[in-house]
């Protein structure tokens, strides 16, 4: 037990031996021996952590001690806004705490539809299609649309949920090296040119916070035939001048198929949704398994989803400090001399990155203990086998809060040897 009687699962010690040749769980030995070798050299499990208090989209409590929280995608803060919280306890004693059935059957409520409503309303489309996590929307998504004999072209360092919908899927995948214009295009003018394809994009890459070319690629898909999924996970409510995404600020309105969202960031709940103009768009509900075969969402979520993206469309002071805070912390970590993911602040995720696991869990480590919360990535999550330290910004940070991050970074990142000379 940890001091505060408080502990994310545990493994058991002695667990009960079965033989080697019919142990299903044997394959995951080198996973075991790695994190118990990791412990073993006295680090926290920075996998295992849990809040135990969380008094505001930007702190909580951890291990008895007040955190400032550095690695939600809580973007632009909503978990707290009096509103959301309000729709959603309205919703709880309206309609119960839960659907108790799919989207297809009994579990579409009144408030499933102004979610959808208000999703056609955000994006100006005439389809929208909610789903009860965003990554059971790309699983469905992809895996529906494109089908046997037709492809999907995926970025390398796409979303595990994008690589396990075209896993899903009975299309060819190709996939073309990161951000590489070039490539999509040498790898789409290789495939034959009557089946269907499907290019899918995200506007930000959640490793490393980098935009992607959208512009570019978008009219590399449109020069050989396909059609375009664009996954704004990262970038709505901030990007654009309506908030829609990396395709709204790159001016590609009507350019692009289908967006893929999640409410699980900022959005501030849980939950996911496909928006798109295409006429046939409809014809989904009835084909795509990840949306029909599991319950739809509570009332409540999505009552907090639908109140939350109201307000993200006109929340433009919010925007303007999250680019400030995404801004303040790059320039601080870029200035003390430590590799950052992209040359300036290009989203809201600041990625540092380190020299090898020992390294990143030792400064993760540091932070936490100085009272900082980062995400610690590592592989298979991260491209080209890199060990990052994410820092994800809120529109509610301070810049006091971020000054302190600032300087609690230079000091962990002294004592794990990630500093310069
Ligand atoms: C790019 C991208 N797509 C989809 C998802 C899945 O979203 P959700 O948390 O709603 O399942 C994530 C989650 O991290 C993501 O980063």
């Amino acid at each position: 037990m940890t001091e505060t009687g408080l502990q994310a699962e545990a493994l058991p010690v002695d667990p009960p031996v079965v033989p080697a040749e019919r142990d299903l769980f044997s394959k995951f030995d080198p996973l075991l021996a790695e994190r118990a070798a990791l412990l073993a050299s006295g680090v926290r499990d920075p996998f295992a952590i849990v809040m135990e208090e969380v008094r505001s989209p930007t702190e909580a409590v951890i291990r008895g001690r007040e955190t400032i929280l550095l690695g939600t995608y809580n973007y632009m803060g909503m978990t707290f806004d009096p509103d959301v919280i309000a729709a959603g306890e309205r919703a709880l004693r309206a309609f119960g705490s839960g659907t108790n059935g799919s989207r297809m059957l009994n579990g579409t409520f009144r408030d499933h539809m102004a979610a959808e409503e208000s999703l056609r309303a955000f994006y100006g489309m005439s389809g929208a299609m909610v789903f009860s996590t965003g990554y059971q929307a790309n699983l469905g998504v992809i895996s529906t649309i494109a089908g046997k004999g037709e492809y999907v072209i995926l970025d390398a360092d796409s979303h595990a949920s994008i690589y396990d919908g075209c896993k899903m899927g009975d299309a060819e995948v190709v996939r073309f090296r990161h951000n590489s214009v070039d490539d999509l295009d040498r790898r789409l003018g290789r495939l034959p040119k009557e089946p269907g394809k499907l290019v899918v994009l995200e506007g930000v890459y959640s490793m490393l916070g980098d935009v992607a070319p959208l512009n570019e690629m978008v009219a590399v898909a449109r020069k050989h035939g396909a059609m375009v999924l664009v996954d704004e996970a990262h970038s709505m409510g901030f990007y654009g001048p309506n908030g829609r995404g990396v395709y709204e600020e790159q001016g590609l309105e009507g350019q692009v198929d289908f967006v893929i969202g999640t409410f699980s960031k900022s959005v501030g709940t849980v939950g996911g949704f496909c928006v798109s103009d295409h006429p046939k768009f409809e014809a989904l509900r009835m084909a795509c398994r990840p949306y029909i075969f599991t319950a739809s969402l509570p009332p409540s979520v999505v009552a907090t989803a639908t109140t939350s993206i109201n307000k993200l469309r006109d929340a433009h002071d919010k925007r303007r400090r999250l680019w400030d805070n995404a801004r303040r912390l790059h320039a601080g970590l870029r200035d003390m001399g430590l590799r950052l993911g992209t040359e300036s602040a290009e989203s809201a995720i600041v990625a540092v990155i380190l020299e090898d696991q020992v390294q990143a869990v030792a400064m993760w480590q540091a932070l936490l203990e100085a009272g900082v919360y980062v995400n610690m990535a590592r592989p298979p999550a991260t491209p080209a086998g890199t060990f990052l330290l994410r820092c994800s910004l809120c529109a509610e940070h301070t810049a006091g809060q971020i000054d302190t991050v600032i300087g609690l970074f230079g000091e962990a990142a002294r004592l794990a040897g990630a500093l310069p000379g």
